[in-house]
């Protein structure tokens, strides 16, 4: 069994934006400049963007945090959007989902310029992707891909069972380990809260991806031995021993999965570093695109 080390590779990779940002700075170049709006005050969002926006000062990018009331109206979030789409200085723009129940989703990501959409959630990044055009792809399911190239894991022909549909991992990572490509070339099952007979397509998986955001899910009497397993859940459960008062629970039930597994990614330190280290990627890319 061998450890998917999601710190190692995306360590990895920000030196080498670190590298690349310098030779910019050195050029006397624009370094890339990402600008990130925070709604209201969950915790979970608050860490998320408090480590992107750390990492960008840690690489040498330019990095914008805008904090807005859990109250704003819709159209002043929009009205917030649409400065930074016409701010030359900024490359990349997200907005860190969930939202508040007032706000709507599709309204919010619809008014991103998609040249400047690093979350790769746009219809049009989104159908770029699908047809493996160049694009955003979105952080989660890039930085995966990003890992599996890494450690040189052979997916071509396998059968990827990947659990769960959202629209930020479950879905793009179905569409990107179906592609033609290497990573890739699977054969892919999507697997959701209404697929019957879970555990059975589980157990003929060669890789699952599991991320549906239930601690522990994944237990070993439903990955074959020799699996691939990535495991993209990290819920905050209850923790009365630790000082912040929770401990991080990924989607599958790592001691007795990992046993059987010939890779498996650890929470934390999987695929959640992996993650910043592809919004990291995109926002580059973003940059460039304009140089
Ligand atoms: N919420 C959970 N994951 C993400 C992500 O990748 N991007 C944004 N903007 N919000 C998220």
């Amino acid at each position: 069994m061998q450890i998917l080390d999601g710190n190692l590779v995306s360590q990895a990779t920000k030196d080498e934006l670190k590298i690349k940002v310098a030779q910019l700075v050195m050029e006397g170049k624009k370094v890339p400049h990402l600008a990130a709006i925070l709604v209201g005050t969950n915790g979970a969002s608050e860490t998320y963007v408090g480590s992107k926006v750390r990492t960008c000062e840690e690489i040498g990018f330019k990095s914008t945090l805008i904090r807005l009331e859990e109250t704003i109206s819709e159209y002043k979030l929009l009205t917030a959007i649409e400065e930074l789409n016409t701010d030359p200085d900024v490359d990349g723009i997200l907005v860190q989902l969930p939202l508040p129940k007032h706000i709507s989703d599709e309204r919010v990501i619809n008014t991103i310029d998609p040249t400047k959409d690093v979350d790769g959630f746009h219809p049009v990044s989104v159908g770029k992707m699908v047809q493996s055009l160049p694009t955003f792809v979105p952080a989660t399911p890039h930085g995966i891909m990003l890992m599996l190239e890494h450690y040189k894991v052979e997916t071509k022909g396998k059968h990827a069972v990947v659990i769960g549909r959202s629209n930020i991992v479950g879905r793009p990572m179905s569409i990107l380990l179906s592609a033609n490509s290497n990573p890739g070339n699977c054969t892919v099952t999507l697997c959701h809260s209404q697929t019957k007979n879970l555990k059975e397509i589980c157990r003929g998986a060669d890789i699952i991806v599991a991320a549906l955001g239930r601690p522990e899910f994944v237990t070993a009497d439903m990955v074959k031995e020799g699996a691939i397993v990535i495991d993209v859940g990290i819920t905050r459960v209850d923790d009365p021993s630790k000082k912040r008062g929770y401990s991080l629970k990924g989607d599958v039930k790592f001691d007795e999965v990992s046993v059987r597994s010939s890779f498996i990614t650890p929470v934390p330190g999987g695929v959640g570093p992996m993650t910043i280290a592809a919004l990291m990627m995109n926002t580059y890319k973003a940059c460039m695109a304009k140089n």
